[in-house]
């Protein structure tokens, strides 16, 4: 299973999902160390994990919470797209998935 997400200078980084380290998308990303602050480790409540969605395989999303949406009102240029990598638990149908990092507030 692969994840793409395209950081902050536009390039592509391919993230492989290895049976066993399923968690949530937030995690997956820092892991490969990718700058993403997450400074609630996760909590639904910085905003710091911010992603565009940019293709999304069906299956792949939840719809948004109540919390979720609560917290991307703190998110820096917020759009349709926008969700929080934390959010995004990690399933088969992720297959495909593809994000972009939100920029941060200046
Ligand atoms: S890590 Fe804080 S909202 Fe996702």
């Amino acid at each position: 299973m692969q994840i793409t997400v395209i950081d902050r200078q536009n390039q592509s980084h391919e993230l492989v999902v290895e049976p066993g380290t399923r968690s949530n998308l937030m995690m997956m990303m820092v892991d490969a160390g990718l700058p993403v602050r997450a400074e609630c480790g996760g909590s639904c409540v910085c905003a710091t994990c911010h992603v565009y969605v940019r293709q999304a395989p069906a299956g792949a999303l939840s719809e948004l919470g109540e919390d979720e949406e609560d917290a991307l009102d703190l998110a820096f240029e917020p759009g349709p797209d926008s969700r929080l990598a934390c959010q995004i638990p990690i399933t088969d149908a992720c297959d495909g998935l593809k994000v972009e990092l939100a920029p941060e507030w200046p």
